[in-house]
C-alpha cells in the first residue's frame, strides 16, 4: 500500500514537471500565425505588407527570431540578451506608455537602429519599403495587433536651454525617484539592487551603465532619453516614471544623466564647474518640485 502510494505520487509529481513547462510556453502554431499574414504597417505614406517580407525574414532574421518568431532561432542558445520573442508582442522600445504596443514607426526605427550590447544588428541596407515589410512581418506573430490598436505616443516638450540650475534639479530627481537603486549613484549600473535585477522570463539583466561609453539601445539623442524612462522598456525591470516625474523635471533629469556619460558634452562642462558630487543614497530624499 505505502509503495502504490509513493509510486502514485512519483507519477503526480513528473506529470506536473511534464505539463507546467508546456503549459508556460503555450507557443503559437504555424497555422494560427498564418491566419495574419495579411498584416500591414503603416510608416508615413509607405505601407508594408507582411507577405513581402518572408524572403528577407528567412534570410536575415531568422536565425536568431526562429521560424515562429519566439525568439528560438539556431543562434538562441549563444546569444544573450535573448532574441525578441515576437509572439508575445512585448517591446523595449517605444514611444508609447508602458504596456501597451509601440507603433508602426517605432518599429520602424528600431530595425534601422539595432541594439547596441545586444546582438540584434543595425539594418541600414534595406529600403523604406523592405523595412515597413518587416514591420508588419514582426506585427504578424502576435495576436496583440488584431485586438488592440498601438498606444498614443508620449508628448515631449521642446527641449529648453540647459543651466547649472536645471542640470542640479535634475540630480534631486535622480535621488528622488531612485534610479541609482539600480544604476548607482554615479551611473555605473552598481546601485544596491543591480546584481538581483531579472527581466519577464527570469532571466538575470543588468542595469545600463552610462560611464562606458554605450549607447542606449532605444536611441541615444536626448529626446531618446527623455521617452526611454517616460515609457520604460517593458519586458525588464527599467520602469516608466510617468506617474512621478513632470514633463520639466524629465529634461532636468535628460541634462543630468548626460553628466555621467563618457562623451564629452555641454552637461558634462556644467557638472564640473560646479563641482556637483552624486547623490547621497543616506540623505532624506529631496521633495518634489511645484513647478508643472
Ligand atoms: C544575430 C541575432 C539577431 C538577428 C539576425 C536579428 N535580431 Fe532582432 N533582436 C536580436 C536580439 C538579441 C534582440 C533583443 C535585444 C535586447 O533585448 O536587448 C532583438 C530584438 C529585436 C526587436 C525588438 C525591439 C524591441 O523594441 O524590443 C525587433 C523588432 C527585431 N529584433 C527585429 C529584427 C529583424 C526585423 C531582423 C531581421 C532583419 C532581426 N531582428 C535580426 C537579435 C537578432
Ligand atoms: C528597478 C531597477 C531600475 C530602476 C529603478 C531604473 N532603471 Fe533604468 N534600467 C534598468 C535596467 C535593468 C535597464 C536595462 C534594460 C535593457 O538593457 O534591456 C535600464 C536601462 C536604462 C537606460 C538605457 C535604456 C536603453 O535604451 O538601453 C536608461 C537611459 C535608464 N535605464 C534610465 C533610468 C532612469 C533615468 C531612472 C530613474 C528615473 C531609471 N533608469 C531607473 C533598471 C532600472
Amino acid at each position: 500500500m505505502r509503495t502504490r502510494l509513493r509510486k502514485w505520487s512519483l507519477w503526480l509529481g513528473a506529470a506536473a514537471f511534464l505539463t507546467l513547462p508546456l503549459a508556460s510556453w503555450a507557443q503559437l502554431s504555424t497555422f494560427d500565425i498564418e491566419t495574419r499574414i495579411g498584416a500591414e504597417s503603416h510608416v508615413g505614406n509607405i505601407t508594408g505588407h507582411a507577405k513581402d517580407a518572408k524572403a528577407d525574414y528567412r534570410r536575415y532574421c531568422v536565425g536568431c527570431h526562429g521560424v515562429l518568431g519566439d525568439g528560438n532561432g539556431e543562434n538562441f542558445p549563444w546569444v544573450d540578451p535573448k532574441p525578441r520573442d515576437f509572439q508575445l508582442g512585448v517591446f523595449k522600445c517605444r514611444s508609447t506608455p508602458t504596456g501597451t504596443l509601440p507603433t508602426d514607426e517605432d518599429l520602424f526605427d528600431t530595425i534601422a537602429r539595432g541594439m547596441d550590447r545586444s546582438n540584434m544588428p543595425q539594418w541600414s541596407t534595406f529600403t523604406k519599403q523592405e523595412r515597413a515589410d518587416l514591420v508588419a512581418w514582426v506585427k504578424h506573430f502576435s495576436p496583440r495587433w488584431a485586438n488592440e490598436k498601438p498606444g498614443a505616443p508620449i508628448t515631449i516638450p521642446p527641449e529648453p536651454e540647459v543651466t547649472p540650475e536645471r542640470i542640479k534639479a535634475g540630480r534631486d530627481v535622480f535621488a528622488r525617484v531612485q534610479c541609482w537603486k539600480c544604476h548607482g549613484v554615479q551611473g555605473m549600473a552598481n546601485g544596491p539592487s543591480a546584481a538581483t535585477l531579472t527581466d519577464d522570463q527570469g532571466r538575470p539583466i543588468q542595469p545600463f551603465n552610462f560611464t562606458e561609453g554605450a549607447r542606449p539601445k532605444c536611441g541615444d539623442t536626448d529626446r531618446d532619453l527623455y521617452r526611454i524612462f517616460m515609457t520604460g522598456l517593458d519586458g525588464t525591470p527599467m520602469p516608466s516614471f510617468a506617474d512621478n516625474i513632470k514633463p520639466d523635471e524629465a529634461w532636468d533629469l535628460v541634462f543630468y544623466l548626460r553628466t555621467f556619460m563618457r562623451q564629452h558634452s555641454k552637461e558634462k562642462e556644467l557638472a564640473k564647474q560646479l563641482g556637483l558630487k552624486p547623490v547621497d543614497p543616506n540623505a532624506p530624499a529631496p521633495a518634489a518640485s511645484g513647478q508643472q
